[in-house]
């Protein structure tokens, strides 16, 4: 089912989530297809639970809305489920992220290039996998939030002082989103 998607401000934003119950299959499959569906009409390229008020470790990202900027991302589509960093590469790369949680604001963000993952599949099958380029980032950006981290945290201070006047009038409720949003 189609959820709201939590905006900046709301406290599940700030969790930090808890790892799933694996035996909970149903639980995880009607998880897992709300993301998906939630993800499909707001037209971004990542959800995490966190964002339609579950605070737990789950997330969904889908790399065909961005393949008019990287063509590579046609048909990557995961569903990461408990993920844990095995080894992150020294070096980093600057991309813009924006986040459907934070409507109107795009800014630079420095991360690992490239990040080798243990998760479970919504198969629930054990995975490990290494990530680069903007698929990494999309799971990056996906695992912060599962953190209770955004991506506004993580921009250079003085960036970040042009948007916070920005970010104050979303948790103030003053902004508008194409998709069904919440403020809690
Ligand atoms: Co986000």
């Amino acid at each position: 089912m189609i959820q709201p998607i939590y905006l900046y401000g709301s406290q599940v934003l700030k969790d930090v989530a808890k790892p799933v119950d694996l035996n909970d299959k149903e639980h995880i499959a009607q998880l897992v297809t709300d993301l998906k569906e939630t993800l499909a009409i707001s037209e971004g390229c990542g959800l995490a639970a966190p964002q339609i008020g579950v605070s737990e470790r789950v997330l969904v990202v889908d790399g065909d809305v961005m393949t008019d900027v990287y063509d590579y991302l046609k048909g990557f589509k995961r569903t990461i489920i408990n993920p844990v960093v095995l080894e992150e590469s020294n070096s980093r790369c600057e991309y813009n992220e924006g986040c459907l949680s934070v409507p109107g604001i795009y800014a630079d963000v420095v991360r690992p290039e490239s990040i080798k993952l243990e998760y479970y599949n919504e198969n629930l099958e054990k995975v490990v996998e290494t990530f680069d380029k903007f698929a990494c980032r999309m799971i990056q950006h996906e695992m912060s939030h599962l953190d209770g981290v955004l991506f506004v945290d993580l921009v250079a201070p003085i960036r970040r002082k042009i948007i916070t006047k920005k970010l104050l009038n979303i948790a103030k409720g003053k902004v508008s989103t194409r998709y069904k949003s919440k403020l809690k």
